[in-house]
């Protein structure tokens, strides 16, 4: 079963793949994560996205298609912050098709962009295990320290408020019309991502029928 998780950057995305990868055993694929990763390692495709990355832009569709193809397994998966344009949706399907791959839901985490700037401000990543939290809304025991693996928390590069107005507005001209595409084939679940993190993840289980 392949899942892909849709919605504005700082949606909750990556929090609810993580939880529901851990409780449910989904192989968890991050294209966010991979490719800052990659940008760090300074590898090819690292080199090609970084301006991209780095300017809240999208990364070329014939980079991320490769790297999904790469990336997907057989069983249950989550593709978290892919597909993001139309291409990306048409090429995930033909994907999908050639693996045999019938089993497909689309997650759409509905939220405000005003409350989607305050999260992608606040939040930390730990630089060891990529946990998740907010200075605010998901605070660690200590601060600045990884409650998990007890790595150091750092701020990402393009969640200064410039970048983050900026992501919302490629996501809205770019990515919603994936919504939009995903709403007439009747695959979309529309959640309130507004809601708080374990509401949410006990919501998304049920949608998807349990674990
Ligand atoms: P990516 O890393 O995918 O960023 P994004 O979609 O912008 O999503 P985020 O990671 O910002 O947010 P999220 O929804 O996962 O929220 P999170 O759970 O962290 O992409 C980065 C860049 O890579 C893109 O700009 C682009 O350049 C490139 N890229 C990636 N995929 C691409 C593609 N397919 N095509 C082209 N380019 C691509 O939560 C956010 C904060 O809120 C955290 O602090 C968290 O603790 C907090 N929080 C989470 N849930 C809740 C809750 N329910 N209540 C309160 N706080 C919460």
């Amino acid at each position: 079963m392949i899942v892909v998780f849709l919605g504005p950057p700082g949606s909750g995305k990556g929090t609810q793949a993580k939880l529901l990868a851990k409780e449910c055993g989904y192989l968890h694929i991050s294209t966010g994560d991979i490719l800052r990763k990659a940008l760090e390692q300074e590898t090819p495709i690292g080199q090609k996205a970084k301006k991209f990355v780095l300017n809240g832009e999208l990364v070329p569709d014939e980079i991320m298609l490769d790297l999904i193809e790469e990336a997907l397994r057989p069983g249950k998966v989550i593709i978290d912050g892919f597909p993001r344009t139309i291409n990306q949706a048409i090429g995930l399907e033909n994907m999908l098709s050639k693996r045999n791959e019938d089993v497909f839901k689309a997650v759409f985490f509905d939220i405000s962009a005003e409350k989607v700037v305050k999260r992608m401000s606040g939040r930390l990543i730990c630089e060891n295990c990529g946990a998740i939290y907010h200075e605010e809304y998901r605070p660690s025991k200590t601060e600045g320290i990884c409650d998990v693996c007890g790595g150091k928390l750092y701020k990402r590069a393009d969640d200064n408020q410039e970048l983050a107005i900026k992501r919302y507005k490629v996501y809205q001209e770019e990515t919603f019309p994936v919504v939009e595409f995903y709403k007439k084939s009747e695959k979309l679940l529309t959640l309130d991502a507004s809601k708080d993190a374990n509401s949410l993840h006990n919501e998304l289980k049920r949608a998807l029928d349990g674990c």
